[in-house]
């Protein structure tokens, strides 16, 4: 029987990648399939959460028995999320975010010519800095997709959009990452605390989050 540890705690997860459109046909995204946040979405629910997923485009099924919110680009997830922030009382940030968009979106299709073209970018929001610098009691996790420097660019994410928990996984290892059903993940916590987890499903390591959330939340 699966224990209900997280009843009364409403519970947002994001998921899938953001995609940034240059025109109605064309688009700037990454590899994200969702599967890691969907995952994370389901065994809350499981484990009696009231859960908020906000999804970004992927081809995954709405979990059953969770509030799911589709949007596609950054901007519509910034204000997705920060609608319900409020009543939250845990955030897992696992979408990969684009950190730019095109500065310009065109009304029709960009039509070819035998010129080189550029693309200029301007920066999105950053979400979860937004949630750190307006936190509450929330407890509040992130994820961190390196393929350097794991532990120092994910600690400084800690810090830096101060968060409660650190998922760091370094994406340019077999098994780990993007559009996989497995991950190696790091936690970082914000005593210096790092954990080491091996290869893991993702629905497993959903739960282990989970328990670490329940934990440290417990504590707060
Ligand atoms: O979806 P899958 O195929 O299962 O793959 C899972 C995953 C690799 C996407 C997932 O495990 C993961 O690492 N998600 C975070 C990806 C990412 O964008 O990492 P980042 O290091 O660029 O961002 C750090 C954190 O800030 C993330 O929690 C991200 O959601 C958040 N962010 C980033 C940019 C931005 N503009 N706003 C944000 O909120």
């Amino acid at each position: 029987l699966t224990p209900k540890d997280l009843a009364g705690k409403h519970v947002l997860v994001t998921a899938g990648p953001t995609r940034e459109e240059l025109d109605p046909v064309r688009f700037i995204s990454n590899y994200s399939s969702g599967k890691m946040g969907y995952a994370i979405a389901r065994a809350a629910s499981r484990r009696g959460a009231r859960v908020t997923l906000v999804t970004g485009p992927t081809c995954l099924d709405a979990p059953w028995g969770v509030e799911t919110i589709h949007v596609t680009s950054a901007r519509e997830m910034r204000d997705a999320v920060l609608e319900r922030y409020a009543s939250t009382s845990i955030v897992i940030k696992a979408a990969a975010v684009a950190d730019y968009r095109p500065a310009r979106r065109a009304p029709d299709k960009v039509k070819k010519s035998d010129q080189p073209e550029t693309i200029e970018l301007v920066r999105n929001p950053d979400i979860l800095a937004e949630l750190g610098a307006n936190k509450g009691g929330q407890l509040l996790v992130g994820f961190a997709a390196e393929t350097e420097s794991l532990l120092e660019n994910a600690g400084k994410k800690l810090n830096e959009k101060n968060l409660d928990l650190v998922v760091a996984n370094d994406v340019g290892q077999v098994g780990a990452g993007f559009n996989v059903d497995t991950n190696i993940a790091r936690l970082l916590y914000r005593d210096g605390r790092v954990e080491e987890l091996p290869l893991m499903g993702k629905d497993a390591l959903a739960d282990v989050i989970l328990d670490r959330v329940r934990d440290v939340k417990s504590k707060k």
